[in-house]
This record gives C-alpha cells, structure tokens and sequence, in this order.
C-alpha cells in the first residue's frame, strides 16, 4: 500500500480554495428566479390571513408561494421514508397548510428577479395568526415526559444493587439545545428544463433528498437529479431533507423556471438541533472502585410532529462492567421543530453524563478516574455479552496519560496553579460505533492510465474524495493522481447518507470489490497478449501496482496495464459492483477514546481556557493520518464549544430562539482553541472487515465535554453539571 495511512493532502483541496468548487447556492444557471422566505413568528396555532398584496406589487415579483397557492404536494410520503427520519410521526412540509408548529416556520415564499428583490417583498408579507398556548422548555415539560420502549435491555436489579451500595452517586447533568451551524448556508438550486429538475442541494445524501423529493411530489426517478458535490460542512444537519429542497420544487414548478433558494443563517435555526437532555445517573460502586449498579435515565424534547431520539442511555451500561442496569429515555412534546442527529448524536450527550459522573465517583471514592475505569474496564459488550472486534481503549488511557503527564496531576482541587490562574486536569472515555453499509461502486479504467471512481455519497468537507482516490490508486495500482472520483450526484451508484461514521468503511469495501473485478479483467487481458510474461500465473498471485498487472510472487514479471488493453483493443474496462458487509452479531463494534483536557481558570473572573486537550484514540486502521487528524481535532473543538459557549437560547415567552445567529450563538474561534494533540493507537482489526476500517468522524466530539468540564472541577472545586460552563455559574 502507497498512499493507504499516510498523511495526504485533500485532492479537492486546490478546487476549493480556488473557489473552482461550487455549491448548492452557487451553481452556474441562467435566467434564475430567486426565492426568500418568510417565517412564522408564533410558535403555535394557526395562520387566520396571509396578505401578499403589498409583496406582489413590488416590481421584479414573480409569485408569492403559500399553503393557499402553492403546487400540489403529499403531506405523507407514499411509499417513503427518509433513511435517517424519526420512527413514529409525520414528517414537516413546508407550506403544507395553515397549521403553526414552531417559530421560524417557513410560511411563505417570495419569487423575484432578485435576491434583494425577494427579501425586500418577503418584508411586506402581512400574517394573522390564531395563536395557541405553547411550550418549549424542557425543565418544564420534564414532568409530562412520556418514556419511549427501545432503550437497550435492563441486566440484574438496579434499583436494589444501587439501595445496598456501598458507595453511590447520583446527579443530573443538562444539554442545551444546541446547533450544527455549518459555514455553508442551506440553498437549493433548482434548475428546470421541460419540466425535468436538477437540483444543486446542500445535503449528506442525494439519493435521500432524491427519493423524498419524488416520492412527495410523485415525479419519476428519471425527471429529477440532485447532486451535491461539495459541502460546507454538516455535522448532520444535512442528514435529512431539509425544506429548501421542497420549497425550490414548489417555486420551480409554480414559475416553469429555475430557481435558487438560500436560507439566511437565522433561519437555519429552525431546520434542526441537537435536543435539550438532561442525563440522570446513578451509580453504585464497591470501596475498592467496581460498579454494582448503573441507571441512567435521559429526558430529551421532542417536537408535537415526530419522536425524535437516540441511544443516549445505553453507552453507560455498555461501556464498563456492571452487573446490574438500567434505562429509561423520555421525551417531552415541545412547540419546536424536530431535533435531529448531531455529531455522534446520544453518545455525546448520553457520554457527558455518564463520564461526568464517574468523575463525581472517582472524586467520592478516592481513586483516580483512569484507575476507576480501569476497575470497570469491560473487554465484552456488557448488553450481549460478546467480545469486541478490537478494543484497544486501554492503549489509549496508557498513551493519552503519558502524552499529557496524567501522573503529575496532584488529585486535590485547587491544588495546581499557574500565576493568578487554577489549573484543572480532568479525563473521559468517548465511545462511538463502528457502522458499514452497503454501497455501490463504478470504476472505469481508460487506456491511458487513468481512473474514474464514481459513487454517490457526498463529502461533507471531510475528506471523502481524499480517501476514495488513496483507497483507489493503492488497489489499482496506480498513481494518486491518475485517479479522479465522482461523488455527491443521484445518478451514480447508490450510496447512504453520508453519516455515522460508516463513509469510510463502506465506501472503501466498495472500492476494493470492484477493484477487483477490474484486476481479474486485466488478468484475462494480460494472460491472453502474445509471449505473455504471466501467461502460468494464478489469478490469486496477481497485483496491479505501478500501472503494471503483476506476479506477486516475482514482482519483475508483469505487464503495463495500458499495453494489455491495447493488446486486447479495449479502450475502457468500467465494472460498478454492490459491496455488503457480512453479517456478524457475535461481535461488537466501536471506535473507543481516552481524552484528557486541562483548563486554566482566572480565580477572581472564573474565565475559562483550555489550554490543552489529548484525545487517544483507538478507530483501527486510519485511512489518511492527515484528514483523520483534522476529523477528531474539529471533534475535540466541538467538545470545547459543548462545554464552555454552545447553548441555543429560548425566550420561553415567546417560544423563539433568541440568538439565532453565529454572533450571539457562541462557538469556540481561534482564541478559544489551544494545544490539541491526536493519538491513533494501533489497533489491528480483522473481523470488523477486511481492511479493518471503524471510520472517525464522530469518535472526537464523544467525551470531550466531560473531560473539559472534570478539569474545571478538578481546578476550583466547583462542580458545574449544566452546560455550558460559564463564568456566572462558576462564580455564582
Ligand atoms: Mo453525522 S450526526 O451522522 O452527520
């Protein structure tokens, strides 16, 4: 392998900062319309007028879109789901009908020449509502929380075993809302031929967006494309169809005409966050620092429309050893939009809790928290009872410590000082899963040396083309740069989401099996060209490296790919094949992370710093040490931003987020992000799949929170359990 490991450069990196790239709001088109939306301004009830006159009779208006006049659209889709959509509920339709269900909802669509045209009529719009009563706090709506039935499967009797321990801790820990807030602004551009769509779209899945699309507005396949080449970040945001795609077909199909739609960055806030929990945890322990008891219960919102939730709770039973568990996890009905999925959605809210809490045990027990967790330290999943693929987390405590100087931390609070400032060192454990999928892939192999790899998953900005073309180039043999991929467009071989960390592991699988039909078909080639150096050999001696097809066993005999399609008159060998991953349910498959923050503290100001972070991770082979790296530091910073400045505020009287903008929504800027070190820990895999990839988009974010926040105990003594850790509740 030449490029599989090794730290490399993004190919799409020259296209993006040239600005060669182009986005969903930025597709070339002519004879654009342009739409702005207008937003609810309640959070519930329902609209009793809408006045577009004003709007209309702005010159450069083409249409104002509203539930009373916009095309048809099914309110449920027929035979489809979205493929990351909430179990039970029925999904938002933006101008569906008169009902209000969150504020920001859009409830009109302005269609001018213009951009600035558009937003200016969008101002003029006049709404009546009939308002309702609402709700959008959940410390509130706690009490009417109503417990969903999929948490993983009780163990032992908890409630008894936590009674008769010796040692117990129990606390509740909070999660804001918080937002995804990508750098890219949703947008679709939608551009319409004889009435046939393709449509630029900020999305993680095109074929997602594709299939929603044709399902609720009953198009064929054929009459739709969407393609999402590049994106400007998602964090999940982009996991499901967001309502600008919905809107540009509506405005399409109303004007005959291609449109584009941009939302404005406040109304971003509207589409999907991460929902408010509060973790509560329980846990027994002996004196000497082994668990008898873990109950954690999480409480999350949820909108009026759908059940939005995911594993938050599992993780603590799951992750160390205990013979006795449970769970509960609640959701309280909200006058919001649905959550949704956010970087290692559960576990980095349900991990927060969990590594928060046996820190407070730690602290109770009078051990240290690598030595408590070390004490629990589980090499089987504790909910099945199997062993793990590969667990190597104990690598990571061992060489996250050493990196960081663990044992130099003097265990008293207020102990550690640095000037006027406290110095806190706190650790966590993050865990994560490791997902495949199964997905089609197209190579097509030229004459001259060169191939095109073509798949529809997108990249969110993370790296996707970069270890598609190394994965590429290192089974074909060929030269990174004699490899161009194709990614992110409906009409290419169908691939998930791009979520869940499963990019890597799938999308690599699928190379290397269609790579394959491609090494057999030049085998053929070769066998069949006059004198053939490897006219005896076996199909499993054979290689392609070098541009050569080539005797694994003697690598000086070979032949050049290009002569022996020459030879054989073929100008193009293309196979596209379908990879699936085989079953296996007696293993367990996760990434696992050891990270160790310190933070500085002003003692008079209670200003924060972190000033260090280690993060040790262990996610088996790394495909690109370069990208991998940039993926867990921009984890870590969003575990920063977790636990000092992300919150979503709700004025509860008006049942509207109030700072919905990236000057007033606080996350961590340069001055904020210090000393970050990333450690992969070796961890030979060969059952997870064959090469051995566990992906790592999520596993930087998961613990990271609880880390920052365990050192600010460790530093003033205080112990902030709502996040984020502020000044005020430092000082307070
Ligand atoms: Mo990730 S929350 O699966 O984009």
């Amino acid at each position: 392998m030449v490029y599989i490991g090794t730290p490399t450069s993004r190919v799409d990196g020259p296209a993006k900062v040239t600005g060669a790239a182009k986005y969903a709001g930025d597709a070339a088109a002519s004879g654009l319309a342009y739409g702005a939306v207008v937003t609810s301004a309640i959070p519930k009830g329902r609209i009793a007028t809408i006045d577009t006159g004003a709007a209309l009779r702005v010159a450069g208006v083409l249409d104002v879109l509203t539930h009373e006049n916009r095309p048809r659209m099914a309110r449920r889709a027929a035979a489809y789901k979205d493929d990351v959509g909430p179990e039970q509920g029925s999904p938002f339709r933006p101008l569906y009908d008169d009902t209000i269900m969150f504020s920001g909802q859009p409830i009109a669509l302005v269609l001018a020449e213009e951009w600035e045209i558009a937003r200016f009529a969008a101002s003029l719009v006049r709404v009546e509502y009939e308002a309702e009563p609402f709700a959008t706090d959940l410390r509130v709506e706690r009490e009417r929380a109503v417990a969903v039935d999929e948490p993983p499967k009780p163990r032992g009797n908890a409630d008894k075993a936590y009674a008769a321990a010796a040692i117990r801790h129990e606390a509740e820990y909070f999660i804001p809302i918080e937002h995804h807030n990508p750098m890219e602004l949703y947008a679709s551009t939608a551009l319409w031929e004889d009435g046939k769509l393709t449509i630029y779209d900020k999305t993680q899945g095109v074929l997602n967006v594709h299939n929603y699309l044709c399902s609720v507005f009953d198009m064929k396949p054929d009459k739709l494309r969407v393609l999402s080449p590049f994106m400007g970040g998602g964090f999940g945001s982009g996991l499901r169809p967001q309502y600008e795609a919905p809107l540009a077909v509506l405005a399409a199909r109303a004007l005959e005409r291609s449109v584009r739609l941009v939302l404005t960055r406040q109304q971003m806030y509207a589409l999907c966050y991460r929902p408010a929990t509060i973790e509560r945890l329980a846990l027994g322990a002996a004196p000497g620092g082994t668990l008898d008891s873990v109950s954690h219960e999480a409480i999350a919102v949820t909108s009026q429309y759908e059940d939005y939730f995911r594993n938050d709770t599992g993780w603590s039973g799951l992750l160390y050893k205990s013979p006795n568990a449970k769970y509960v996890h609640r959701l309280a009905r909200v006058d919001l939009p649905t959550p949704s999925d956010m970087r290692a959605p559960g576990a980095t809210t349900g991990v927060y809790g969990l590594e928060c809490a046996m820190d407070e045990l730690a602290v109770a027990l009078k051990i240290d928290p690598i030595a408590l967790r070390l004490r629990c330290y589980s090499d089987r999943d504790q909910h099945d009872d199997i062993p793990y693929t590969s667990k190597q987390l104990r690598k990571c405590y061992r060489q996250g410590a050493a990196a960081f100087g663990w044992d130099r931390r003097n265990p008293k609070p207020r102990s550690m000082r640095d000037g006027s400032e406290l110095v806190g060192w706190g650790m966590a454990t993050g865990v994560w899963e490791a997902l495949q999928m199964d997905t089609a892939l197209r190579i097509v192999l030229t004459a001259n040396g060169h191939a095109e790899v073509s798949c529809a998953f997108s990249d969110i900005g993370t790296g996707t083309y970069t270890i598609v073309a190394q994965v590429a180039a290192d089974l074909l043999g060929l030269p990174l740069e004699a490899v161009t991929v194709r990614l992110g467009d409906s009409t290419l071989p169908q691939a998930p989401v791009e979520g869940g960390s499963w990019t890597a592991a799938s999308v690599s699988h699928a190379i290397a099996k269609t790579a394959d039909e491609i090494r057999k078909e030049l085998w053929r080639l070769a066998k069949a060209m006059p004198n053939s150096p490897l006219g005896a050999c076996r199909l499993e001696d054979i290689a392609l490296a070098d541009g050569r097809i080539i005797d694994k066993t003697d690598s000086g005999r070979g032949v050049a790919m290009t002569d022996a399609m020459r030879h054989g008159r073929r100008d193009r060998l293309e196979h596209e094949t379908t990879n699936s991953f085989a079953e296996d349910d007696k293993h367990a498959r996760n990434t696992h992370s050891a990270i160790f923050a310190e933070v500085k503290v002003d003692e008079e100001l209670g200003v924060i710093r972190v000033t260090r972070v280690v993060n040790a991770v262990a996610a088996g082979r790394i495909l690109n040490t370069k990208t991998a790296r940039s993926q867990i530091m921009g984890g870590v910073v969003g575990g920063i931003g977790m636990a000092l400045h992300e919150e979503t505020l709700i004025d509860h009287t008006l049942g509207r987020m109030m700072n919905a903008n990236i000057a007033e929504y606080h996350v961590p800027v340069n001055a904020d992000v210090h000393d970050i070190e990333v450690i992969f820990v070796d961890e030979p895999d060969e059952l997870v799949n064959p090469l051995g990839i566990k992906g790592v988009g999520e596993i930087g974010i998961v613990g990271t929170a609880a880390a920052i926040a365990n050192a600010v105990y460790h530093a003033t003594g205080k112990r902030v359990r709502d996040l984020p850790i502020t000044l005020d509740k430092l000082l307070g």
